[in-house]
């Protein structure tokens, strides 16, 4: 008899790992080793190569590593930066922390991806960067934005915070979302596929100039022990969170293989019920299902439903980006993203981590059938 499904289990998801932590622990406080050094290089190291890029610098969050990006490519006072206007919020706010002015774009129905029709309107000569988002962990229409910021002369920062190991097929073989632009952006937020006992972030690219700025201004803007280039952020990778982080990687291909199987069960068993459609598709590579999620309707009255049968729910994201009051300076309005705004009003999220079991998954279908069913 199931009680309780869970929408993220860490509890779950770490219980093999105590040991391994424990011992890692110990020896960061028996050598006194907590800011930057071996261990955050270890993990930079370790991380670009999992990805096939060159660098990779280590920072305190997914934010962090947006906002550092953005001034490593020289974002200037009231330059635009287009962004999604159904995504996390900080992928937008980090434009405006560092002086620019966020543009919105649609967003694809099936893929939560950025609309390239949309973004090919919303260039100008004042755009200096695209942030596309790998939204729930599925490929964005990454090759045709990547050619449309080049054709441009535009940067292109790859939100991957959600996307850790998703894949595009890409001459012959397959290259990782946030190594196709300037910057990749990615969040170890504990809930993330690979994600830190804390907070934590990084920044990936294969160009060294970006890689030197983002080093320094990660620390305070220092290039030697008592020299300050220009004013930094102190934003720097935990030691022991890089350690952590080392010993999950191993782990990352095996969980996300289970987040696909279980997004298949998910999809097999909501086949035939007419009232849900199953997001995201993926059209463009490989999904590793960071979120999934059904667009419904009744979205209120079936997340109320499936909470009172033990069953734990989300929405990401209830509110568009351009109606979010932090936003209302730009003078958007309702209407102005009709995709965005449809998937907000009509997205539920579904429990979805690596532990969940096929019995699960099937407790949650019957109870969104049996919801159906009883409002025929
Ligand atoms: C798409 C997206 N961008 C950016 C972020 C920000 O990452 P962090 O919470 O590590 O600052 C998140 C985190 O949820 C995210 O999902």
């Amino acid at each position: 008899m199931i009680e309780m499904v869970k929408f993220v289990d860490l509890k779950r998801l770490h219980s093999s790992l105590v040991s391994s932590f424990t011992k890692t622990l110990r020896r960061h406080i028996l050598n006194s080793n907590f800011i930057l050094g071996e261990s955050v290089q270890r993990f930079e190291k370790n991380f670009s190569s999992y990805l096939g890029v060159k660098y990779a610098v280590g920072v305190n969050s997914g934010t962090d590593a947006l906002m550092i990006s953005l001034k490593s490519l020289g974002l200037e006072k009231g330059e635009e930066v287009i962004v999604p206007a159904f995504t996390f919020v900080s992928t937008a706010s980090s434009v405006v922390l560092m002086g620019g002015r966020p543009v919105f774009c649609d967003i694809e129905e099936d893929t939560l991806g950025m609309d390239v029709e949309d973004l090919k309107k919303k260039i100008t000569s004042k755009t200096k960067a695209v942030i596309c988002v790998h939204l729930y962990g599925n490929p964005c229409n990454i090759l045709e934005i990547k050619r449309i910021c080049r054709k441009n002369k535009i940067f292109l920062i790859e939100d991957a915070c959600q996307a850790h190991g998703a894949k595009v097929k890409f001459r012959g073989s397959f290259k990782f979302v946030g190594t196709f632009g300037d910057c990749g952006c990615f969040s170890f937020y504990p809930s993330k596929n690979l994600g830190a006992l804390a907070d934590g972030g990084m920044l990936v690219s294969s160009k060294k100039s970006i890689y030197k700025k983002a080093l320094i201004l990660r620390d305070c803007g220092r290039i030697s022990k008592n020299v300050f280039l220009h004013p930094g952020f102190n934003t720097r990778l935990s030691s022991i969170q890089a350690s952590f982080l080392d010993i999950k990687l191993r782990y990352l291909d095996e969980w996300n293989r289970r987040r696909k199987k279980i997004a298949g069960w998910y999809k097999q068993l909501l086949e035939d019920v007419p009232q849900v459609k199953i997001v995201p598709e993926e059209k463009y590579g490989e999904c590793v299902y960071h979120l999934i999620g059904i667009l419904t309707p009744q979205r209120d009255a079936l997340l109320e439903f499936l909470k009172s049968k033990g069953i734990e729910v989300g929405i990401h994201y209830p509110f568009p980006l351009h109606l979010q009051p932090c936003f209302k300076y730009l003078n958007y309005k309702k209407g102005d993203f009709p995709v965005s705004e449809k998937i907000a009003s009509s997205i539920l999220t579904l429990p979805l981590h690596p532990y969940l079991s096929y019995k699960e998954i099937k407790y949650v279908c019957y109870q969104i059938k049996k919801f159906y069913t009883s409002k025929k």
